[in-house]
């Protein structure tokens, strides 16, 4: 996959509003922390401000955002999920957003969540792709930081352990690193493949 242009188009912050136009949708998600943001950026092959921007922005934090890539679909950040000091009611409110968003005939046709190579897969991952296969999105999981492994059996061991913990095949899982660009081009690949398989 080739990006020409990637461009802010909008934003879902409470669960009636539609999504910005009719392209096909693949969401992001993940705790926070996890190197989404950073991981979207060296996937659109940008520098950290185009995106990093809005993602700051007060207010579109906790919010779903759409960037069109190449007039062609939609690259969808969903709010990272697991900061201990939210109170429960807006962890409600966040799930309502996202479930609502996922479960929609409007959602994605797909979902790629990340998990940091180095930690053990919390309840709300767990939770998360339960979800997911629930609602039958097709779901790729992501893992970051890979960087930080530096030996060959350390990169197994996590990988292994990953797909155990999260019971699903390692051919599911891509080793990512938005550090030394690892994965991008497997990851840029699936992508394809999932837009390629919805017609798009
Ligand atoms: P929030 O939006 O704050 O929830 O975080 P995020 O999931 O978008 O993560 P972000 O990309 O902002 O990265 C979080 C931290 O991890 C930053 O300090 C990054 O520099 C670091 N980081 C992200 N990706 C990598 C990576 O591949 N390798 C290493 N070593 N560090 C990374
Ligand atoms: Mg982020």
């Amino acid at each position: 996959m080739k990006i020409k242009t990637v461009e802010y188009v909008g934003t879902i912050a409470t669960p009636n509003q539609k999504r910005p136009g009719p392209l096909p949708q693949i969401a992001f998600s993940g705790r926070s922390n996890v190197g989404k943001s950073s991981l979207i950026n060296v996937v659109l092959k940008r520098n950290r401000k185009a995106i990093a921007r809005v993602s700051s922005t007060p207010g579109k934090t906790q919010a779903i955002n759409f960037f069109e890539v190449n007039g062609e679909f939609y690259l969808v950040d969903l709010p990272g999920f697991g900061y201990a000091q939210v109170p429960k009611k807006l962890r409600d409110a966040w799930r309502g957003l996202i479930e609502g968003y996922l479960s929609s005939e409007e959602g994605p046709i797909g979902v790629v969540h990340l998990v940091d190579c180095r930690r053990p897969p919390t309840e709300l991952d767990l939770q998360m792709l339960d979800y997911l296969s629930g609602v039958g999105l097709p779901t790729l999981v992501v893992l970051t930081k890979m960087d930080k492994l530096k030996s060959q059996r350390a990169r197994e061991v996590a990988i292994d352990t990953a797909a155990k913990d999260l019971g699903i095949d390692r051919d599911q899982l891509v080793p990512f690193s938005s550090l030394s660009g690892e994965g991008r081009d497997a990851l840029a690949g699936a992508l394809g493949g999932l837009l390629r398989g919805a017609g798009g």
